[in-house]
């Protein structure tokens, strides 16, 4: 519709008003996000988040497909951006387009995400050259857990500065329209923040960047544990799990249903 945030109206908040994004997985959560988000990423935290998966390398871009369409029914108003998966887009920039054209397509999302810096720009380059517009996201890339060996913040020496910059550079010249900067430490983010002219997207990262992203689950509180750059907004698994005991001790007690709650014959 031509009222959904597009992605020169992102790329313009560069330097201003704060970019707002959080990830949502289904019609239900995007409604409620599209609310208030500026963007919703159908993130592949999908895999460990809702699918209990040990880390996002078992998903599937049909499976992306699946919960894009459900996030696409729900979301009106904001720019819906659908990672790509692991497996999906890193043999080849022509690998990369067919499959996320796909998502495009099949979903009707606006974007697509990809893990990458320097290694993916002529990927981004030759997506965003034939109408695909490309979030990159850099830094901690949950997608490389196997070769990083664990979840772990990016930058904390200043030697591995450079080769971050670089990726950020790199993904900005290619064509990107935004960039996630994950598990970065904070004088980092805040310095690629100042020194590319797109939009970063802060993730464990600084309130210097030019907008933030939040896992939904996470940022709710429905998740036990989570790294310390989650501020929990809610405490909502402490609500789902007190209404779930009532409901248990309802049904134990023969309180529900209640007479209000059953259905009498025809008078
Ligand atoms: O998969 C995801 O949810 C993400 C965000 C946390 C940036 O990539
Ligand atoms: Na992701």
């Amino acid at each position: 519709t031509d009222k959904r945030t597009t992605v020169p109206s992102i790329l313009a908040r560069k330097g201003g008003r704060p970019i707002v994004a959080l990830t949502a997985y289904s019609a239900l959560t995007a409604r409620m996000v599209d609310a208030h988000a500026d963007v919703i990423l159908v993130g592949d935290s999908l895999a460990m988040v809702e699918h209990g998966m040990d880390s996002t390398l078992g998903l599937t871009l049909d499976v992306m497909i699946l919960h894009g369409r459900s996030v696409m029914r729900g979301a009106r108003k904001a720019l819906v951006v659908v990672d790509m998966p692991f497996g999906s887009y890193e043999e080849s920039r022509e690998q990369a387009f067919r499959n996320a054209a796909r998502l495009l397509g099949e979903t009707g999302c606006t974007a697509v995400k990809l893990e990458g810096g320097v290694g993916m720009a002529d990927t981004i380059a030759f997506l965003t050259a034939r109408g695909i517009p490309v979030m990159a996201h850099i830094g901690l890339t949950p997608q490389s857990v196997m070769t990083i060996g664990g979840f772990r913040t990016q930058g904390r020496q200043e030697a591995d500065w450079p080769a971050i910059e670089a990726d950020a550079a790199a993904v900005a010249e290619a064509g990107a329209f935004s960039v996630v900067l994950e598990g970065l430490v904070e004088p980092l983010a805040a310095k690629i923040t100042g020194a590319v002219p797109i939009p970063t997207i802060g993730i464990g990262a600084s309130a210097q960047c030019d907008g933030q992203i939040l896992v939904l689950e996470d940022m709710l509180g429905f998740s036990p544990r989570v790294p310390r750059f989650v501020r929990r907004f809610g405490g909502l698994g402490e609500a789902a799990d007190k209404a779930i005991a009532e409901y248990a001790r309802a049904v134990a007690d023969r309180s529900f249903p209640g007479a209000a709650e059953v259905y009498s014959m025809k008078a």
